[in-house]
């Protein structure tokens, strides 16, 4: 069992929170409005859950889960989460976000600026590329041919194997794209992203989830486009 610390509760930390406690683990929720406003999902998910403060939940957190508004991503407490592993699911949309020039230009990632935020973290990044749904759907025993695979990329060899282990013990298996710079092989519009756990011809809101098992996912991944050579 780990504890997982989730900074933000929304659609997917409360996804995946689901699924850790599903799977044994305990979680320490947070958001921006406090730990009372987390009173109902706590209830939900019973012992295993609790609500905090995001400092708190990142004191707590063995793994802590970074799964805010993009634009949040500088209020995320630095020193609790020092020598610690953060997974990243954050992603860009310059429409919701405002534009930032180095994203735009394609210079750094998302994740790549959550670990410069974070000097002294792990940063992994995984499930930025699954709709929360689908994430809540998808899950299977390993083994299982309709297993989905979540990639994952980061520098610290260490904190891809807690992360994997971790991935693994919710229901699905991992594709490593490499170093946190890779992260952009599975960012918003490549193939990887989204529609590849989507039934072909569902659409957004009615879409419904398909696996999308190593195979695929690694096939997704090797197809990726930089948004200039789109
Ligand atoms: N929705 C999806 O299916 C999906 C899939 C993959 C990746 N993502 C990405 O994951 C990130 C989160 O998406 P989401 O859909 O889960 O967002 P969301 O439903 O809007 O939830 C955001 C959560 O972050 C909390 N939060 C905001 N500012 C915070 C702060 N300073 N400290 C602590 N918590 C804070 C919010 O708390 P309050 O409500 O109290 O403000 C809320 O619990 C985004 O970057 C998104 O692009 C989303």
């Amino acid at each position: 069992m780990t504890t997982i610390g989730l900074i933000g509760s929304g659609h997917i930390g409360s996804a995946l929170a689901r699924l850790a406690v599903a799977a044994g683990h305990e979680v320490v929720l947070s958001n921006s409005r406090g730990p009372e406003t987390l009173s109902d999902l706590v209830a939900e998910l019973g012992p295993l859950a609790r609500a905090a403060t995001a400092e708190e939940a990142a004191a707590a957190g063995e793994i802590v889960v970074v799964t805010v508004p993009f634009t949040a991503y500088r209020k995320v407490p630095v020193e609790p989460l020092r020598g610690k592993v953060v997974i990243d699911t954050n992603n860009y949309y310059h429409e919701r976000d405002g534009h930032i020039p180095e994203l735009d230009d394609e210079s750094t990632t998302v994740s790549e600026m959550l670990q410069e935020h974070l000097p002294g973290s792990k940063v992994v990044k995984a499930f930025n590329n699954i709709n929360f749904a689908h994430l809540a759907e998808l899950p299977r025993p390993a083994g299982s041919p309709e297993r989905s695979a979540i990639p994952i990329a980061g520098d610290d060899a260490a904190a891809k194997e807690q992360v994997t282990a971790f991935i693994d013990s919710i229901g699905y298996d991992v594709v490593d794209a490499g170093p946190l710079a890779e992260g952009w092989r599975y960012q918003r519009d490549t193939a990887a992203y989204g529609t590849v756990y989507v039934t072909p011809g569902t659409t957004y809101p009615d879409w419904t989830a398909q696996p999308a098992p190593v195979a695929v996912v690694e096939e997704a991944l090797a197809a990726a486009r930089r948004y200039g050579d789109m």
